[in-house]
């Protein structure tokens, strides 16, 4: 049977961080399903160590317990940011990319990130953030990446339920739908990009070309070869 996002749901007017409460639930055995979200958050976590800020009921904050885990989850990575472009685009007419490994893209800038943090094979948290009603002059000015909101008057609760919604159609979803679904949405695909970690010591430059059916990024290097980059070890640049 499918998860069923959203039962129990439980939301916090502020907390440091929804990442860490779900977290905190699933430690003390909380069902698959649980939801958090929060208003405000005083140290919301992005990936690599990174802060996520937005202002007050203006972006969806929120993290879901999945449990446990097997190997119908390999590709929950891929099957997060799908399923967040799906339920941006059923509240909004707009068409949502995603830069690999689980960035999502709107008119090519940054409208919101997935944070999974996993215990395997016991939990998984995946925090999902979308900027909504959040005005230009709110970002913050050093962001990486230039952010954007979905708009259309959309607020964080119908957010919350069209997610809910998304999540329990994909989360195990057969992978050769991930996977088509991923490719579909790959805003990287043809891109030029630079690269570092994992194998390569040095900053290298080269082409993204797709996904691999493990969700690793193939780049075909200046150099003509090609590599298979998993999204633990590398840090990414679009040139
Ligand atoms: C990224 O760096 O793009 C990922 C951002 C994920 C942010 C969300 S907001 C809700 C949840 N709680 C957190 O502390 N982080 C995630």
């Amino acid at each position: 049977m499918s998860v069923r996002f959203g039962k129990p749901h439980v939301h916090h007017q502020q907390t440091d961080s929804t990442n860490e409460r779900a977290r905190e639930l699933a430690l003390e055995g909380a069902e698959a399903g649980t939801v958090v979200t929060a208003s405000l958050q005083t140290a919301g976590r992005g990936r690599g160590g990174r802060r996520w800020s937005a202002p007050e009921d203006a972006a969806l904050l929120y993290s879901a317990i999945l449990r446990p885990l097997d190997l119908r989850h390999l590709l929950l990575p891929l099957a997060v940011p799908v399923a967040v472009c799906e339920a941006c685009e059923s509240l909004a007419d707009v068409e949502c990319r995603i830069k690999w490994p689980n960035d999502i893209w709107l008119d090519e800038r940054k409208l919101g990130g997935v944070l999974i943090e996993a215990r395997p094979p016991d939990w998984a948290v995946i925090g999902v953030g979308v900027n909504l009603l959040i005005d230009e002059d709110e970002f913050p000015e050093d962001l990486r990446w230039p952010a954007v909101s979905l708009g259309h008057d959309v607020g964080p609760n119908q957010m919350r339920k069209a997610l809910d919604k998304q999540l329990g159609r994909w989360v195990e979803a057969k992978p050769e739908k991930v996977l088509d679904a991923f490719r579909a949405r790959d805003a990287l695909s043809g891109r030029p990009i630079a690269w570092s970690g994992g194998s390569a010591e040095l900053d290298r430059k080269g082409v993204a070309d797709g996904i691999d059916e493990r969700g690793n990024l193939i780049v075909r290097g200046d150099d003509g070869e090609s590599a298979a980059l998993g999204s633990g070890e590398v840090h990414l640049r679009l040139l």
